[in-house]
């Protein structure tokens, strides 16, 4: 672990190194066999990458009880540092019981690969109603977050995790840009502010407009799109990742931006989830955040504002990463560009939005958004990954 002392600190002071060293790698190889093992999931691989990697400095490992249980009623750390989501690795009673506290335990990947080593420090049970109610701010099931919590095993097993090797990303090695190499890059670049963007969908005009607000006033623009596990009826993140590359060769000077993914699950928490989202970022390297509307919402959970407003619980300066919110945007046919109602006075039927559902269902039916919504590439580009496959006969 090093101490950052250029660029803005990562969260907690210093940016996690959880990589096996070789000798820890050879170590662990060594005793693989014989270790107890535990299988990841989609999300629970993710979490171990991103605590490995730095992205949820100052986290070294899935949560402890006395950390779990302050992050869900607090939004704190046992310590009193800021951090909003619990993360933690939950297994079944049968999984657990005959895991001893104070040994390593395997970690395999979905596929049944080893990738990591917990050194589990402790096993406890926990209020899984409880845990919804505060990070979701709903226990209802429907909620694809909380149902997550609701299916998953009643055990946590918390300590330090290592990764074995930092593997490329099978489909976008040249995306996988980690917190240690962003903050060089931006180094390189020499830009001293960045702003970081957030995203599970398709990049559309809004998504453009508030990037470009924002870039206007800092040195530089991290799009971050996310690629862990999403819900299933998520636009699939190659055809996300596809749209951003068109953009950014059309549409934006490559010298401001760089595109990088963001390894992480949706937990689709809400306000809780933007400063969980702000944080990673900051550990990124970035100095500014966009938030926007209802952002990392799912379904009427959340009001339009609330990922917005719960910045405001905290002090200035204590997360270290600025907020940028941005009312809702849309295209004003008024005046005949991109707008907010703070920034133009037309009426709701000079309004262009489309939902997300809208989209969705217009290119199942092969056909094009409309270019007051999506750049005509991009549209073009949906359409031909959604198009609902025609029958062979
Ligand atoms: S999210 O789950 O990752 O938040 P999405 O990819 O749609 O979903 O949003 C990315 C970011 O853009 C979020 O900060 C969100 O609030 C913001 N955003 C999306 N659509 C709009 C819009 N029409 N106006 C303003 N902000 C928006």
């Amino acid at each position: 672990m090093t101490l950052q002392t250029d660029g803005i600190a990562p969260h907690g002071g210093i940016l996690v190194d959880h990589l096996a060293t070789l000798d820890q790698k050879a170590l662990f190889l060594d005793k693989a066999d014989a270790l107890p093992r535990v299988s990841l999931d989609e999300r629970a691989f993710s979490d171990l990458v991103m605590i490995a990697i730095g992205g949820f400095s100052p986290l070294d490992g899935f949560l402890k009880k006395a950390d779990y249980d302050t992050v869900v009623t607090d939004m704190r750390l046992a310590n009193g540092l800021p951090w909003a989501i619990p993360v933690t690795l939950s297994v079944d009673e049968a999984t657990a019981a005959p895991l001893q506290e104070g040994a390593l335990v395997r970690l395999d990947d979905p596929s049944g690969r080893f990738v990591g080593v917990l050194e589990l420090e402790e096993k406890y049970t926990y209020d899984k109603a409880h845990e919804a109610v505060n990070v979701y701010r709903t226990d209802d099931e429907s909620h694809p977050g909380v149902k997550v919590v609701y299916d998953q095993g009643a055990v946590n097993l918390a300590g330090p995790v290592w990764l074995l090797q930092r593997d490329p990303h099978p489909l976008f090695p040249a995306y996988q840009i980690d917190p240690a190499a962003s903050r060089a890059l931006f180094r390189d670049r020499n830009w001293k502010t960045v702003v970081g963007f957030q995203t599970r969908n398709p990049i559309h005009r809004a998504h453009e407009y508030i990037q470009k607000c924002a870039l206007e006033t800092v040195d530089g623009l991290f799009l971050h799109p996310l690629v862990g596990a999403t819900k299933s009826d998520d636009i699939p993140a190659d055809v996300r990742m596809r749209c951003y590359e068109i953009m950014v060769e059309h549409y934006f000077p490559q010298e401001r931006v760089i595109l990088a993914i963001n390894p992480s699950a949706m937990r689709y928490a809400g306000p809780r989830e933007a400063i969980f989202h702000a944080l990673i970022r900051k550990n990124y390297g970035c100095t500014h955040f966009i938030v926007g509307r209802d952002h990392a919402g799912v379904g009427d959970y959340y009001g339009t504002y609330d990922a917005q407003y719960i910045f405001d619980e905290f002090e200035s300066g204590e997360l270290g990463i600025v907020p940028m919110k941005f009312e809702h945007a849309f295209y004003c046919t008024r005046t005949g560009g991109m707008a907010t109602s703070k920034t133009s006075p037309s009426s709701q039927e000079e309004r262009i939005h489309l939902s997300g559902t809208k989209v969705r269902e217009m290119l199942r039916r092969g056909e094009l958004p409309p270019p007051e919504f999506s750049r005509p590439e991009v549209a073009a580009e949906l359409a031909k990954a959604m198009r609902v496959p025609e029958v062979v006969s």
